[in-house]
């Protein structure tokens, strides 16, 4: 997959994408991330890339201009997501990072100042999305959670196959409590069950802790989860105060 990044901060990015699970993903050709600074599509003499809003306010506005050539440099024909990262947009989650996952490319487009022109959203934008409802300085830290988070379903991103499927969420659900060595720290003991070698117990006993955890926490999760038969049969019965 190749993800094309817009910002005002190409900088902000060599953090976060030059360790772990996106480096090695990029280092073994997997994706490809291209960052772009939007000042670099200006012509003017001074580098404009905002403006005073019509009709007055506070703050600046991203102009157009920068962003339509940007983006125009780098399109070819197709149907390549373009998205803005905006508080406004629709909330990411797993569902959206698995459809991202389908394409070959994207766009990315961080906004910044008070705001972004219009035009962009109405005549350029294919999505808009947001990582939650809290304001962020600008699209660039949201570009990073969706980019890490379809690299992740990339096939063969993960080393361990099926760690994307038993990842948190995967199913719908929180993923079950996990323990390493010693066995006992500080006086506290791992759950017996897991040192028992009994692995169909044990696999029964991480499913309860799933459906447990999600229903304590998040239970709106629950609401929309499509569980396969032996989870609801676990859930109806932690429901009847059997567990
Ligand atoms: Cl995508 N951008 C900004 N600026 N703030 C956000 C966001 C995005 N998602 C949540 N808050």
């Amino acid at each position: 997959m190749r993800i094309h990044i817009l910002s005002l901060f190409p900088g902000m990015f060599s953090g976060p994408f030059d360790e772990s699970i996106v480096k090695r993903a990029v280092d073994r050709g997997l994706v490809e991330i291209a960052l772009y600074n939007i000042r670099d599509y200006t012509w003017d003499k001074h580098h404009v890339v905002d403006d005073y809003p019509f009709g007055g306010g506070q703050g600046m506005v991203l102009k157009p201009e920068p962003v339509f050539a940007a983006v125009e440099s780098i399109r070819g024909e197709g149907a390549t997501p373009v998205i803005l990262l905006t508080p406004q947009g629709r909330l990411f989650d797993r569902a959206v990072a698995e459809d991202l996952a389908a394409y070959d490319e994207m766009i990315l487009i961080c906004g910044r100042y008070e705001g972004v022109d219009e035009r962009v959203r109405e005549h350029l934008v294919t999505d808009e999305l947001s990582i939650g409802d809290y304001v962020l300085s600008g699209g660039e830290l949201a570009a990073m959670v969706v980019v890490d988070a379809v690299v992740r379903q990339l096939p063969g991103v993960l080393g361990a196959e099926g760690a994307v499927r038993e990842d948190s969420h995967a199913d719908g659900l929180l993923e079950h409590p996990q323990y390493t060595r010693p066995r006992a720290f500080r006086g506290w003991e791992v759950p017996e069950v897991l040192l028992s070698g009994n692995h169909a117990e044990i696999e029964k006993w991480r499913k309860e802790q799933s459906i447990l955890r999600t229903l304590e926490r998040r239970p709106d999760l629950l609401e929309r989860a499509d569980l396969p038969a032996d989870k609801r049969m676990i859930l109806d019965r932690i429901r009847k105060g059997d567990c």
